[in-house]
């Protein structure tokens, strides 16, 4: 049943940050289709918004720049996420629980979100998941569960190969499918611009088309060690870009048959004051720059959105860890 007064109007919100791959190796393909992967995670702080309320059923508004290119409709990876710990909840909920020192404000039958979409869909920063991951968050709070973390990324792993890393939302070296994750505990300090030129890509058909190419795989070459240690060298942006720098990401060539100004967007980041590198992330079409100092990356902003003013951009910082959810007074 639907609650009335004051409990009614309070809700939990969540960030959702966007994913850059630093660099992504193809290093093999799985009998089901799936790729390995070999790639350096980090979570930026541009960020998707996600609100939930308690409900008697589920529903989703997408508001936000973005909310035009959404499907609302059941198959929305936020309302799939919300549905499947819906279920988990179901037998390990506990009605009275109290979460961080308050009572849970809802109980898993249902919840009214809402998608404020800041990051571009279909882009390779991982904005799905990451809303995705959000919604597990949010409404892990909101319902006062006694989910465990790990419980939590086991839901996130059925929901999508990025999502665990996205729950995590902190650096680290990935493996397997973007499954295995290995905590990178000293990201060097760098800055990002983030640009995209307004191509969605599908994450499949860039897969296929890499496919159709039919090159080798890479090798595995992870930068930073089990530690979570950058390898032989110290914590300096250039000691990160230097090493980025023998590494590539094994989708840019096929992103690039499918949207060819991916390589205008590379090529103008390159050109900017104080650019260490220049990278397409995910399976594109977003591409980013990084930097040593945040004064850098918003002086290359101002520059291209005069250029292209057409293009999303959005300079960046690193984010150490997970947005925690917060009360919220709707
Ligand atoms: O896991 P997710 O739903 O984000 O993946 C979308 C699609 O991208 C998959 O259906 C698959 O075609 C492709 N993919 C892949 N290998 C990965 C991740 C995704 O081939 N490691």
């Amino acid at each position: 049943m639907q609650q009335t007064g004051p409990l009614a109007a309070r809700g939990v919100r969540c960030r959702a940050p966007a994913k850059l791959n630093l660099y992504l190796h193809v290093t093999g393909r799985r009998d089901d289709g799936y790729h390995e992967l070999d790639s350096l995670f980090v979570f930026v702080d541009v960020c998707d918004d996600i609100a939930v309320r308690p409900a008697a059923a589920f529903s989703l508004e997408v508001d936000g720049p973005f909310a035009d290119q959404i499907p609302a409709g059941a198959d929305n990876l936020v309302l799939r996420a919300a549905r499947l710990l819906a279920e988990f909840a179901h037998g390990s909920f506990v009605h009275d629980s109290f979460v961080h020192g308050r009572k849970a404000l809802g109980r898993p039958g249902g919840a009214a979100i809402t998608l404020t979409k800041i990051l571009p869909p279909a882009s390779g920063i991982g904005g799905g998941s990451a809303d995705a991951a959000a919604t597990l968050r949010a409404l892990r709070m909101l319902w006062g569960l006694q989910v465990t973390q790990d419980e939590l990324a086991g839901i996130a792993g059925r929901l999508g190969a990025d999502v665990p890393a996205c729950l995590a939302s902190r650096a680290l070296q990935v493996s397997g499918i973007g499954d295995v994750m290995e905590p990178v505990n000293a990201a060097p300090d760098v800055f990002f611009l983030l640009v995209n030129p307004g191509t969605p890509l599908s994450t499949p058909a860039v897969f296929e088309a890499y496919r159709d190419r039919n090159g080798a795989f890479s090798r595995r070459a992870p930068i930073y060690g089990p530690a979570g240690q950058l390898r032989d060298n110290g914590a300096r942006a250039r000691d990160l870009t230097d090493a980025l720098s023998s590494r590539h990401n094994d989708l840019e060539q096929p992103a690039l048959d499918l949207a060819p100004e991916v390589g205008l967007a590379m090529a103008v980041l390159r050109t900017l004051d104080g650019c260490l590198l220049a990278r397409m992330s995910g399976s594109g079409a977003t591409c980013f720059a990084m930097f040593e100092t945040m004064a850098a990356a918003a002086t290359g902003a101002a520059i291209l959105g005069e250029r292209f003013p057409s293009w999303w951009i959005a300079p960046a910082r690193p984010v150490p860890g997970p947005f925690q959810p917060c009360p919220w007074q709707a």
